[in-house]
């Protein structure tokens, strides 16, 4: 049984867990993932490693309220319990050696941005941050990522805060006026890191994104989160979850992902979610 430390709701559907885990978070990288299961007849889920050097051998994950598992997951306090815990899993993150990187984070792909960014301005290199959200009320991490870098710029959807518009918008502004980014590093929901890639192809910046495929064990054994990466079958758990975003075919995995959305709505009624 793994313990939970503390608890903390990030906004309305996105809370930060830190759970006593000596093991992983003695081996942990940026960029890498856990695999979790909160009871025995739960799934398991993928979730990257926000934090692994917190005091008393922790680690933290921010959990955004995705379906049934993740709203169980937050409906959690200090004091309760996780069943398992798989980890570090995944390769630690490639743009921890690169000097100059400009980051896209949406919504809670800020969770996984921030170790890497972190890293990186240990290493002495130079981060910008491009954080984009819903709403003003669905940003998370602005304050530490803004302790890390003069360089944030926020966009909302819906203009409530920072820019109106999506966080392409203001990468083109960004990539008109500077194009010497080693790398451009996007995380976040499919349909914005395919954005990202197809825009920064133009620009012929190089661009990892990391995909959250759909996963089941981790290992490179059951196939499920299969990925063509320029035209090769790749898996994201053992393989990734970064990849060269000029590469990853993204409407093929916009496809696979959506293969489960009858069943995954069917188990949150009965859950009682609406
Ligand atoms: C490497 C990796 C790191 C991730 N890191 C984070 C993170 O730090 N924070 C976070 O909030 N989310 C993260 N995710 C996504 C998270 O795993 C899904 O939101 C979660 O599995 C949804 O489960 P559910 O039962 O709540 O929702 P469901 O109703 O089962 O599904 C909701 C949506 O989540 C996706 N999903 C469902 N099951 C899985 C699965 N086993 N693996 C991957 N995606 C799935 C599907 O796109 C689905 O449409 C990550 C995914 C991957 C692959
Ligand atoms: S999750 Fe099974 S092969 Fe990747």
């Amino acid at each position: 049984m793994y313990r939970i430390l503390k608890k903390e709701d990030l906004n309305p559907s996105v809370c930060y867990l830190e759970i006593s885990s000596p093991q992983i978070a003695k081996a942990a990288q940026p960029g890498q993932f856990i695999i979790l299961r909160i009871t025995e007849k739960g799934e398991r889920i993928p979730l990257t490693i926000h934090g692994f050097d917190e005091p008393e051998d922790t680690i933290s994950i921010i959990v955004q309220k995705a379906g049934k598992t993740t709203d169980q997951l937050c409906s959690l306090n200090a004091g309760d319990g996780l069943l398992d815990l798989a980890g570090p899993l995944g390769k630690p993150s490639l743009a921890v050696k690169e000097k100059r990187v400009l980051f896209i984070a949406g919504g809670v792909g800020a969770a996984e941005a921030y170790p890497i960014a972190r890293a990186i301005k240990q290493e002495r290199g130079e981060v910008a941050v491009i954080l984009g959200a819903k709403s003003a009320e669905d940003l998370i991490l602005e304050k530490q990522l803004r302790a890390l870098t003069s360089k944030v710029y926020v966009s909302t959807d819906d203009g409530s805060y920072g820019r109106k518009g999506f966080v392409t918008d203001l990468l083109s502004e960004i990539l008109l006026k500077d194009k010497s980014f080693d790398l451009i590093y996007a995380i976040g929901p499919l349909a914005m890191m395919a954005a990202v890639s197809n825009l920064s192809r133009h620009y012929k910046v190089k661009t990892l994104v990391s995909l959250n495929s759909i996963m089941l064990d981790g290992t490179g054994m059951c196939g499920s989160c299969r990925v063509t990466v320029g035209n090769e079958t790749k898996f994201a758990c053992v393989d990734g979850p970064e990849f060269d975003g000029h590469l990853v075919d993204f409407d093929e995995l916009m496809k696979r992902q959506a293969r489960f959305k009858k069943k995954e709505c069917r188990s949150r009624k009965l859950a009682g979610k609406k």
